[in-house]
């Protein structure tokens, strides 16, 4: 049975879909079988996949509407092992259309827990906001994996994410536990980048990743290439750190032997 991870943080530009997309490679390499749902309508792990989004037929949207059976949305990629759910920029009007359905929060989780059977991990990339999509999202995860950018303010609103995770935990999805806080763009030249991960482990303590996902400008040129990082350029050091990411999952799920 698969364990669904959902990557949020409404704040934007902080390392969601560079972790969607490579961590998902990793386990892929590692050998577990994933499928990545792009749940932002911005889709840029879709298109960071490699994926035309002109041209999908059917996507998230599909899916959520009730047009398209999951299965039938899943395209292949570059990436043995790694199925992807494309996003597209009509996502935006599924948050209106589903406002009138009765379980309105848990769309996704009837649409895709019957696929947990068939993968190891579904990873979620969730858009910058707290709105309907991303709240289906974490009411279908089982956990949640929260990046946090080594930058000025980087813990701003996440006592408002943290929160929102309590209500959902409450109201529609009582397992939900938090898979770990991930510090991305880290460089270690910066005191900046220093005192944030110190802060944000003092904070946060064991539910921090042991691993830190440094700024490589590998991990920034890949999605314009169709490729994640372990594809692009293997001997990255953003390729590197997300491969440790995928083995520190492993490892603390007990899936390493
Ligand atoms: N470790 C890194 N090193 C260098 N660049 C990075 C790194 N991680 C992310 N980036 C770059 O930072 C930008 C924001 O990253 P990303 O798109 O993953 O964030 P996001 O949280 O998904 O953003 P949004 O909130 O808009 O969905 C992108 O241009 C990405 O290529
Ligand atoms: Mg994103």
């Amino acid at each position: 049975m698969g364990k669904i991870i959902a990557l949020a943080n409404q704040k934007g530009g902080v390392g969601k879909t560079t972790t969607a997309i490579n961590l998902a490679a990793s386990l892929a390499t590692l050998e577990k079988k994933v499928l990545l749902i792009d749940a932002d309508p911005q889709a840029n792990a879709s298109s960071g996949l490699g994926v035309d989004i002109r041209k999908v037929e059917n996507t998230i949207y599909e899916c959520l509407i009730g047009k398209c059976e999951p299965r039938n949305a899943i395209c292949s990629t570059d990436v043995e092992g790694l199925g992807l759910i494309s996003s597209h920029i009509d996502l935006v009007g599924a948050e209106i259309e589903m406002l009138n359905l009765e379980r309105r929060e848990s769309v996704m989780r009837e649409i895709i827990t019957p696929l947990k059977d068939d993968y190891d991990f579904i990873l979620i990339d969730c858009s910058p906001s707290l709105g309907l999509i991303t709240v289906n999202a974490l009411t279908a995860a089982d956990s949640v994996i929260i990046p946090v950018q080594c930058e000025y303010f980087a813990l701003e609103g996440i006592s408002k994410l943290l929160n929102t995770i309590k209500l959902i935990k409450q109201k529609l999805n009582p397992p939900l536990d938090i898979e770990g806080f991930l510090l991305t763009m880290f460089d270690s030249r910066l005191r900046l980048s220093n005192q944030v991960l110190d802060e944000v482990r003092r904070h946060f303590q064991e539910l921090v990743f042991n691993t830190v996902i440094q700024r490589n400008v590998r991990l920034s040129e890949a999605p314009s290439h169709g490729l994640p990082a372990i594809l692009y350029d293997a001997d990255s050091r953003g390729a590197q750190n997300y491969l440790a990411l995928a083995q520190e999952i492993l490892t603390r799920n007990g899936l390493v032997s």
